[in-house]
Formats: C-alpha cells, sequence, structure tokens
C-alpha cells in the first residue's frame, strides 16, 4: 500500500494524497497590480489536472512594499480576491486542494521604494539598505499577514501556509544573524520567535482551518540557528496550534549549500521526532520511490515537489506508475491515461 497515495486530514481538509505542489514565485502579475492572470490560471490549473494532492500557490505579498518584485502575486487588498477565487474554483474541481502561502520579503525586496527588515543590514554588497522597523511598522505589517488570512479564507483556500524560511521577513526576525533588536522582538530566541507568535495570533483570528509554516531549519553559518532552536521554534509553533511545518532551509544570509537528493529531508525529520508535529520534506525529491521511502519511514507527513512539478505537471502520474499504484485520471483523461 502506497503512502504517498494515501489521505491526510489537517483539521477538516483531506488531501487525496501527500504530494504537495511547493510554492513557487512565478513573477508572472502584470502591471505591478498583484493580480492572477491567464499564465497564473494555467499553470496551477495544470497541477490540479495532474493529481497533486495540495496546489501550493506561490509567495504572495500581504503588503505591496513586501513583494520581492513587482511582478509577485499579492493578496494586500480586496481586489486581489476574485482571481484567487476563480483560481481556487477550477483547482477544486479536479480533486485537489489549494494552499497560498502568505509572504513578506522584508530586506529580500527588490524595488524601488523603502524595504524594511527587523535591523537595517543589507542582505549583500549589492542590496539595498533596509529601515529599521519601528513598533508601529510592526503592528501594521501583522495586522497585514492577519488581513491576508481573511482575504485567503473569502477566495475559498484550504490552507494557509506562512513563509518564515529563505531569508524573507518573518526569517529575518528568527535568526540572530539579521535580527539585531534591542525591544522585545530582538535578543533571546523567545524574543526573536515574537513576532512569528504574532503573526500566528493574529493569522488564527481570522483563520481556523490548517495552518502550515515554512522555515530555513539550517542556516548554513556558525553564528545563526542551531538545531535546539529549530525544536524550540517548532514546540512552540505546535502549542500555538499549527498543523505542519514545511521544512527547507538556507537563503538567510550568502551561504554555500551542498544539495544532493533528499538534501533537507533531515531537518523535517528531526523537527518531527523531536517537537513531535507533523512535518513537510522539500528538496531535490524527484522520484516515487525516494517520496515512498521518506512517507514510509517517517521522515515527513507529506512532500512538497518543486522543479520536478515544473518539468513535468504529471509528476504525480509517473510516480504512481513507478510505485505499481493505479492512480486515477482526471475524467477527460480517462482513455489515455494508461
Ligand atoms: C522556489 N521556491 C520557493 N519557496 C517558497 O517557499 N516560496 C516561493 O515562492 C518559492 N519560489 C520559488 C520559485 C522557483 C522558480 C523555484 C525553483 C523555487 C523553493 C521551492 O518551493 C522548493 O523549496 C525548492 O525548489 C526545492 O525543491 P525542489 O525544486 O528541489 O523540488
Amino acid at each position: 500500500m502506497s503512502k504517498l497515495f494515501s489521505s491526510i486530514d489537517f483539521k477538516r481538509v483531506t488531501l487525496k494524497n501527500r504530494i504537495v505542489m511547493s510554492p513557487m514565485c512565478m513573477y508572472s502579475s502584470l502591471d505591478k497590480n498583484g493580480m492572477i492572470t491567464p499564465f497564473h490560471l494555467s499553470h496551477y490549473i495544470s497541477r490540479a489536472v495532474g493529481q497533486v494532492g495540495l496546489v501550493m500557490v506561490e509567495a504572495t505579498a500581504v503588503q505591496p512594499e513586501g513583494r520581492i518584485s513587482e511582478q509577485d502575486l499579492g493578496i494586500w487588498d480586496e481586489e486581489h480576491v476574485p482571481g484567487l477565487k476563480q483560481l481556487n474554483k477550477e483547482i477544486h474541481s479536479y480533486g485537489a486542494k489549494s494552499g497560498i502561502q502568505l509572504a513578506h520579503a522584508g530586506r529580500k525586496a527588490e524595488l524601488n521604494t523603502p524595504i524594511y527588515a527587523p535591523s537595517a543590514l543589507p542582505f549583500n554588497e549589492t542590496s539595498s539598505k533596509p529601515v529599521e522597523m519601528s513598533a508601529e511598522d510592526i503592528k501594521t505589517t501583522i495586522e497585514a499577514f492577519r488581513n491576508g488570512a481573511r482575504r485567503a479564507k473569502e477566495a475559498d483556500f484550504d490552507i494557509i501556509e506562512i513563509h518564515a524560511a529563505h531569508g524573507y521577513l518573518v526569517n529575518q526576525f528568527l535568526s540572530p544573524l539579521t535580527n539585531k533588536r534591542a525591544d522585545e522582538y530582538g535578543g533571546s530566541r523567545e524574543n526573536r520567535y515574537h513576532f512569528l507568535s504574532k503573526i500566528i495570533e493574529a493569522v488564527k483570528m481570522e483563520w481556523d482551518g490548517p495552518l502550515f509554516v515554512r522555515i530555513s531549519a539550517n542556516e548554513y553559518h556558525e553564528q545563526g540557528n542551531t538545531e535546539e532552536d529549530f525544536i524550540f521554534f517548532a514546540s512552540r509553533m505546535k502549542e500555538q496550534g499549527v498543523d505542519l511545518i514545511d521544512c527547507s532551509s538556507g537563503a538567510v544570509v550568502p551561504a554555500h549549500v551542498k544539495t544532493y537528493p533528499g538534501y533537507q529531508v533531515k531537518y523535517s525529520e528531526v523537527i518531527r521526532t523531536k517537537s513531535a508535529i507533523a512535518t513537510g520534506a522539500v528538496g531535490l525529491i524527484t522520484s516515487g520511490i525516494q517520496a515512498e521511502e521518506i512517507l514510509q519511514n517517517e521522515r515527513a507527513d507529506l512532500v512538497f515537489i518543486g522543479r520536478s512539478l515544473l518539468r513535468n505537471p504529471y509528476w504525480a502520474k509517473a510516480a504512481a506508475d513507478e510505485l505499481g499504484y493505479d492512480l486515477e485520471a482526471p475524467k477527460q483523461y480517462e482513455r489515455g491515461w494508461n
């Protein structure tokens, strides 16, 4: 019996299998407006046709100044809701569930306007120097995550994921490498967790569905967060009612990362074991057998597939064939599926 193709429940949401389309920015909104375009519809709907269990929509900005680029998707305005709702209607019609990754780029925003971060430290020599966020800025951004969650609900998403990885704003607060604040948002790991904690509280005021958080569980730097710190953060998230931690790594500060098949699975395994919370594994998971191994050995509860799904929207079908699993076809494809 394949675990990859077994269902799993998060609160009242049932995913038909454990395959998640990993969030991937497409930088395809036009006119700097953060809106869904025909490209986004084709791109996400084709993966739902391809039978992934969960389509996680790319990093979507909760504030315009939190975009990585001017072409990012947005959810900072009511005007964004109808396009996202249309997308969800289509994704749902193929039996997939949909999630949205709520994001703020912080100092990694590449915009010609002021950019914000916990401390006024640029990412590297070529990036702009961010403005250190005031207490008021922090409050406004937490409120923006809350409003993003409300709009995600209006748009019929099944799952929300908070982007706290890859050196973007929430990650900048979590990491001692990027957070040098002297107030209650900086210093000890409890204080560095404070911003994410407030965002989770704010999101939960609007959202009682499944909540995921993506983290960078290794900062590839001696003075960065340690395994102990990540276990502490994960345990706090569990106490706050987070349903799953999506375990990525890196991009907090410039660093060389050695990659190889399943290079981040170990972070998922450690957090799952030590914090007793569901986890997602991601990063160079490319075959059905590899995904099945991760799940059967209880190293993760979901597998997030990125580039392999860009190359092949029917990756789930290829994985099923590899595992000898008879994957149900979308009804339009029934005559050509096997
Ligand atoms: C990404 N990734 C990513 N991660 C994330 O949390 N939010 C995002 O919006 C993006 N955007 C993005 C765009 C593109 C084009 C790529 C290739 C990647 C990272 C992605 O979700 C995944 O974690 C990595 O690609 C590693 O998984 P794979 O590709 O090895 O399966």
